[in-house]
């Protein structure tokens, strides 16, 4: 049987990858009916803790959320990220990686870079941990303002010969993450497997957003997102008029109480 991964890889210039992030349960349990790929991605410790970047997300919190979210999944190829400093050196790679697959019972990890851990990358993918990779915007070496990546020569041979290497290195796909349109669209067409964009442009075999961002749930501006919905909305409103019940005594009814 053709397993999740494989199929993934198969979509390539066939049909386009849907991607989001989420961290919980009952959000997994909806996406995973449109979704291909499930990540439980870092950018949870400034969604749902309020760190100010990537690097204070623990394992823990990776391994607990994850656990939440495989609950609602189904079908799609669930990914989770590897956190900042837990893979410093092949063997704290290793050790965590593997503590992240048994405890969550992920189909994959996601690291992110290119050159700089590529040795590390090889010893997760010959250990048998199927490795996910990212490049452009890499939120956990990145302080400051987030601007896009590929603006000049040098940058752009970088990012495309890291994304070489993660290719020969055995990575089943890369996340490019705010890169200028030719250089994403370079990337995609040079290698065989897909790339899934976040502020990359149209042309990546995929797309990925986090999917507080998309619901209006998460207090952010940046050009890549698009907001389906104003979920704060409807929750205000919800809670709003329980509000008024509760304060009028219309809530609760005799249907509501034993
Ligand atoms: O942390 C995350 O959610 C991610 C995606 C946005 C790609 O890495």
């Amino acid at each position: 049987m053709i397993n999740k991964i494989q199929k993934l890889i198969n979509k390539k210039n066939k049909s386009k990858i849907v991607s989001l992030s989420t961290y919980s349960k009952n959000m997994s349990s909806i996406i995973d009916n449109y979704c291909d790929l499930v990540l439980v991605g870092d950018s949870l410790g400034s969604v749902l803790y309020n760190f100010k970047s990537t690097r204070s997300v623990t394992l823990d919190m990776m391994i607990e959320h994850s656990k939440s979210v495989k609950m609602g999944i189904k079908k799609s190829l669930f990914v989770v990220d590897m956190p900042f400093k837990t893979y410093r050196n092949s063997k704290e790679a290793l050790k965590n990686a593997k503590k992240i697959m048994s405890n969550t019972k992920c189909d994959a990890v996601k690291l992110e870079g290119g050159k700089k851990i590529i040795n590390i990358i090889k010893n997760l993918i010959k250990n048998k941990i199927p490795v996910m990779g990212h490049l452009g915007i890499l939120p956990q070496s990145h302080i400051g303002k987030f601007k896009y990546k590929g603006k000049n020569l040098i940058e752009r041979n970088r990012i495309l010969n890291d994304a070489k290497l993660l290719e020969s290195a055995g990575v089943f796909s890369i996340v490019l993450e705010c890169i200028e349109t030719k250089l994403a669209k370079e990337i995609t067409n040079t290698i065989k497997i897909p790339t899934i964009g976040i502020g990359a442009s149209e042309y990546c075999d995929g797309q990925i957003l986090v999917l507080d961002d998309l619901l209006g749930l998460n207090p952010i501006n940046a050009r890549f997102v698009k907001k389906y919905s104003n979920l704060k909305k409807v929750i205000n409103k919800a809670v709003s008029n329980f509000t008024k019940d509760v304060k009028k005594k219309k809530f609760p009814k005799k249907k509501h109480s034993y």
